[in-house]
């Protein structure tokens, strides 16, 4: 599977649910989660995040963000159409800690 990772807490540019093939974004209120029973592991969402939130789960940096994912995936509300960013997202943008900001 996919994940998403800590920067696209308070970015949330939402380009990466336009591409996905099987509609498996879940969305919190400024953060997204990629649900990993339904991602096909196709990859084209990984370029097209501008934050590059979005890593394998073969990285690493992504091991963390695993089970975040498959958490806020079984609540949230899927998303298929990308929305308005946050006015400030792009401030947000390689900000360290973001992770006490999430909102769950
Ligand atoms: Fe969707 Fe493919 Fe990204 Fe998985 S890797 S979340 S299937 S676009
Ligand atoms: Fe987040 Fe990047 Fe998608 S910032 S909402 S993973 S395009």
């Amino acid at each position: 599977t996919y994940v998403v990772t800590e920067n696209c807490i308070n970015c949330k540019f939402m380009d990466c649910v336009e591409v996905c093939p099987v509609d498996c974004f879940y969305a919190g209120e400024n953060f997204l989660v990629i649900n990993p029973e339904e991602c096909i592991d196709c990859g084209v969402c990984e370029p097209e995040c501008p934050a590059e939130a979005i890593l394998p789960d073969s990285d690493e940096r992504a091991t963390p963000w695993l089970e975040i994912n498959a958490k806020f995936a079984a609540t949230w509300p899927n998303i298929s159409v990308k929305g308005t960013p946050p006015a400030d997202a792009k401030e947000w943008d390689g900000r360290p800690d973001k992770l006490p900001l999430l909102s769950p």
